[in-house]
C-alpha cells in the first residue's frame, strides 16, 4: 500500500510517499520539502497569508517531484493523507484542499492526520525505530508535552506546558538577543561560544514533582538581562546569555523526561518536534538516559522540523491498525486548534 502525505500546517510545504506491506514498519520511498523561512525572515515571524499563498505555489510541483523520485504515477498511490490540524487555518486549507481534490479526481480515499501525531511517529522513519510502549517528549514551536504512548492512537498526556512551548521559549529569547527567525537554531549556534553557567536563569516548576512545564518566566528573565547589557552588548555577553538560556530550557526538559520515565517504569524515550534537533538537548538526554539504562530515539535531524514524511508515516501506521480512510468526493474541514 502506498500513501502520499501532504504537510502544510505552517511554514513548510512537505510531500512524501511511504509504502508498507502488512504490519512491517512503513518505508519512505521519496520526499520533497520547501521551507518558507527565508520568505518570513524579513517579518521576524510567520505571516499567515504569505504562508498560504506559498503553499499553493509549491504543493503540486513538490508532489510531481516526489512521484518522479519514486518512479511512480499518481494513479499508483492508494491513499492521500494530509495534515488536518493544528496549524494556521489558511495554510492547512491548501494542503487539505489539494489532497481532497486530487483524491476525488483519482477516485482514491483520503486520510486526515494530526500534525503532532506525525511528529510523534517520525522516529519510526529512522534506521533504528522505537518499540511501543514508550515515553514521548514532544517539543515543537507550539507544543511541549510528555506522553505515555502505548500504541498508535493510544496517547496519555502526562504533562504539558502551562504557558509557552519550548520552541517558543527558544524563539522569543532569540528575538530578544537580536537573532533572526526562527530563533531556536540560531540561539543554539550562538550558545556554542558561550558559558551556560554565566547567568542563573529560572527553571520554573523544576521541583513541582509533576511532568508539567512553564517557560514564560524565562523570556522575562532574558529581557531583564538584555536591558542590563545596555545599548551594545559584547559578543561574549550575547553568547553567554544564549548558552544560559539554552541550558535552562534543556535542564527542565531533561529532568521532566526523567521524571516521566521513572514514574512509568518504562525504559524507552522518544523525542520529537523541532526542538528535538537541538544538540545540547540530545547530548544531555543521551548521557542521563545512558546512566539509567534508557534508550532514546530521535527522528533523523532533517525530519525533526515539519515535513511530509511524518504525515505519510502517521497515516500509514494508522491504516495498518485498521483506521478507515475516507471515501473520495466528500467535503473536508481543517482543525487549526486540535488537542492530540
Ligand atoms: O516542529 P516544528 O518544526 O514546528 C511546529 O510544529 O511548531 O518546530 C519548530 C520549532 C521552532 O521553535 C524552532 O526554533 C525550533 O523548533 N528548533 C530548534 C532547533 N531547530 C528547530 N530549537 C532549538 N534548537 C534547534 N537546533
Ligand atoms: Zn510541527
Amino acid at each position: 500500500m502506498k500513501v502520499l502525505g501532504i504537510e502544510s500546517s505552517c511554514d513548510e510545504t512537505g510531500v512524501a510517499l511511504v509504502e508498507f506491506a502488512g504490519m512491517s514498519v512503513p518505508r519512505l520511498l521519496a520526499q520533497a520539502l520547501h521551507s518558507q523561512i527565508s520568505m518570513h525572515q524579513a517579518y521576524g515571524g510567520v505571516v499567515p497569508e504569505l504562508a498560504s499563498r506559498d503553499h499553493i505555489r509549491r504543493v503540486l510541483p513538490l508532489t510531481r517531484e516526489v512521484l518522479g523520485r519514486a518512479g511512480l504515477a499518481i494513479s499508483e498511490v492508494d491513499v492521500i493523507a494530509y495534515t488536518q490540524g493544528p496549524g494556521l487555518a489558511g495554510a492547512l486549507l491548501v494542503g487539505a484542499g489539494v489532497a481532497v481534490a486530487m483524491a476525488a479526481a483519482l477516485n482514491k480515499p483520503t486520510l486526515p492526520v494530526h500534525h503532532l501525531e506525525g511528529h510523534l511517529l517520525s522516529p519510526f522513519l529512522s534506521d533504528d525505530p522505537p518499540e511501543f510502549p514508550f515515553i514521548a517528549l514532544l517539543v515543537s514551536g507550539g507544543h511541549t508535552q510528555l506522553m505515555l504512548v502505548r500504541d498508535v492512537g493510544q496517547y496519555e498526556i502526562l504533562g504539558e506546558t502551562i504557558d509557552d512551548a519550548a520552541g517558543e521559549a527558544f524563539d522569543k529569547s532569540a528575538k530578544l538577543l537580536g537573532l533572526p527567525y526562527p530563533g531556536g537554531p540560531h540561539l543554539a549556534e550562538l550558545a556554542q561560544s558561550g558559558d551556560p553557567t554565566a547567568f542563573d536563569l529560572p527553571r520554573p516548576m523544576l521541583h513541582s514533582g509533576k511532568p508539567d512545564f512553564s517557560f514564560s518566566g524565562l523570556k522575562t528573565a532574558v529581557l531583564t538581562q538584555v536591558r542590563r547589557f545596555g545599548e551594545v552588548p559584547t559578543a561574549q555577553q550575547r553568547a553567554d546569555l544564549a548558552a544560559s538560556t539554552q541550558a535552562a530550557i534543556v535542564d527542565v526538559l531533561v529532568r521532566k523526561s526523567l521524571l516521566a520515565l521513572k514514574n512509568s517504569g518504562l525504559k524507552c524515550l522518544v523525542v520529537a518536534g523541532g526542538v528535538g534537533a537541538n544538540r545540547c538537548l540530545r547530548e544531555q538526554l543521551n548521557s542521563a538516559c545512558a546512566k539509567r539504562n534508557v534508550r532514546v530515539h530521535y527522528p533523523e535531524l532533517s525530519l525533526c522540523t515539519d515535513n511530509g514524511a511524518m504525515i505519510a508515516m502517521a497515516a500509514a501506521m494508522r491504516l495498518q491498525r485498521g483506521a478507515p480512510a475516507l471515501p473520495p468526493g466528500g467535503g473536508f474541514q481543517v482543525k487549526p486548534r486540535w488537542p492530540l
